[in-house]
């Protein structure tokens, strides 16, 4: 379905592409005079589960473990992620969260139970990282803690129980917390109602799940004078019926709503490799992963009928690149590689939800390391940053920043019947008055000349940087290194209130105008 509406936008682009008459484009302008939403830095947030080498080996190592740690926490990927400046952490899951219960992750980590992570590659589920390590490695790397509780497989008493352990000042459990080794209560900001409530979290459907989300919201409380915000399982992907189940009934209950869509390059079957792929499939990839535009668009629609003020928050709490696992990899762990294709359709994804930061105010990359498109891959001792990692680094100037409108022209990528937009761009004012204009060019093959008009901004002057490398299918890796990494960039001034960018192909670049 979601296949045969990209081919028909693809047709439909491409006679548009074909008629003379639209290719007068209207002028490229950057509009400094009129700020719309802030960006909330949450949109830049990422998703640690417990799969494969996420958690253990990824982020967690113990601290007897020959690996430099910081109280058992792998030292360079502590020391990667505070340079990233991540905003807030999702834990434990994923579909982890609704076979998770909270209380085989406490106590003395010698007498934890060692369960079965049936989901997720069959194998020992060791219990060693729990509450406590979770949310200390969140203060550790300077980021808030979303906690997704379990609603397909435990009371909703379970989860009102672990809100408190995490959270009172005071009572049994807060006791039970200070003997396991904290005394103060943790901040915990946000909390998951469930995960995929239609699918692993329950199969349920969406008139159920609406119901069962308002009856595990009621307990969900925090000490008085603080907060909490509540996320409800949303979408998967187009299913616009089930936002509008959740808000119709239980809207008024929760302060956010998920929306869950994977880009697959091919199909669920055979998704196709991260890193030997021909041009037809990334052209394919590209247009898919431009489809989060529409559904961004309708799913807001349908939020507007129930929450004109927008007060929901459309959480995109689980998207990226989804491809088959690395050769000789276990399955269940989704370990992938991660390439040059994949950084740039990280861009053109935060563009969008840029553009939709009225709405979209979290999205969670999945995930954090080792896992689908992470910012991180490990082996052993050694680490290598991933393409995706420069990318939201090089977005760091946009967290917390203002939108400002920019028009870009209309230009098309594709190959075969897969088309969708070369030319992704966003803009934004920062809080110190610097403007930061990110620019993504799909295209593989082509350059692009860009004379943006400036209007209602007074710059002289721009640097900034670029990634790209000479194929799209360049990855780092732990034999050849850095390969696709961000270096400064050349190809922009401003003149004349103009910015004048020569953007290479299959390039994101991202430009300050102080
Ligand atoms: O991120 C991997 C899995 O994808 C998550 O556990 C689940 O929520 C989704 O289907």
């Amino acid at each position: 379905m979601i296949r045969r509406s990209i081919r028909l936008l693809a047709s439909a682009a491409l006679m548009l592409a074909a008629t003379p008459a639209l290719h007068a484009q209207t002028p490229a302008t950057l509009h400094g005079e009129a700020p719309g939403a802030t960006i909330d830095p949450r949109i830049f947030s990422q998703f640690a589960e417990h799969l494969g080498y996420g958690i253990y080996g990824g982020i967690w190592v113990g601290p007897e473990s020959k690996i430099p740690n910081i109280k058992g926490y792998r030292r360079d990927v502590v020391e990667a992620l505070r340079a990233l400046h991540v905003p807030l952490v999702r834990w434990p899951g994923g579909c982890f969260a609704d076979e998770y219960h909270w209380r085989d992750g406490i106590g003395p980590r010698a007498k934890r139970p060692v369960k079965i992570n049936t989901h997720w590659g069959g194998v020992t589920e060791p219990n060693m990282f729990g509450t406590h390590e979770f949310m200390d490695f969140a203060e550790l790397i300077g980021a808030e803690a979303y906690v997704s509780g379990n609603v397909g497989s435990a009371p909703a008493g379970e989860m009102e129980e672990w809100v408190q352990y995490i959270t009172a000042p005071q009572g049994t459990l807060a006791d039970e917390r200070a003997r396991n080794g904290r005394k103060e209560p943790w901040k915990l900001p946000y909390f998951g109602i469930g995960n995929e409530l239609w699918g692993c979290g329950g199969n349920m459907r969406a008139d159920y799940a609406a119901d069962v989300t308002r009856r595990y919201a009621t307990f969900v409380k925090v000490p008085f004078g603080t907060k909490i915000q509540k996320i409800a399982s949303g979408a998967n992907g187009p299913d616009y019926n089930w936002t509008e189940v959740m808000m119709r009934e239980a809207g008024r209950m929760i302060d956010g709503i998920g929306l869950h869509y994977y880009t697959v390059p091919g199909d669920w079957k055979s998704k196709g490799s991260a890193s030997d792929f021909t041009e037809t499939d990334y052209a394919r990839t590209m247009a898919k992963t431009w489809k989060m535009e529409e559904l961004l668009t309708k799913h807001s629609a349908v939020m507007d009928k129930y929450d004109p003020a927008k007060r929901v928050n459309l959480a995109v709490d689980e998207w990226g690149i989804w491809t088959d696992v690395e050769p000789g990899t276990n399955p269940g762990f989704l370990y992938q590689q991660n390439s040059l294709r994949d950084a740039l359709l990280a861009g053109v994804n935060i563009n969008l939800f840029i553009h939709h930061a009225d709405r979209v105010r979290m999205t969670n990359i999945a995930q954090m390391v080792n896992v689908l498109q992470s910012m991180i891959l490990t082996k052993d001792a050694q680490m290598v940053l991933t393409p995706t990692y420069h990318v939201f680094d090089m977005y760091r100037g946009f967290q917390g920043a203002a939108v400002l409108p920019l028009d870009l022209p209309k230009v098309w990528y594709g190959r075969d019947e897969w088309v969708a937009p070369a030319l992704h761009g966003s803009a934004a004012r920062g809080k110190d008055g610097v403007v930061h204009v990110a620019l993504v060019n799909i295209d593989p093959a082509k350059a692009q000349h860009l004379e943006i008009a400036l209007s209602g901004i007074t710059s002289t002057s721009v640097s900034g940087r670029i990634l790209t490398s000479d194929r799209v299918q360049d990855v780092n890796d732990f034999t050849n290194g850095a390969r696709v990494h961000p270096v400064a960039f050349t190809g922009a001034s401003v003149a004349n209130g103009k910015l004048v960018v020569d953007l290479p192909a299959k390039s994101l670049v991202v430009l300050d105008l102080p």
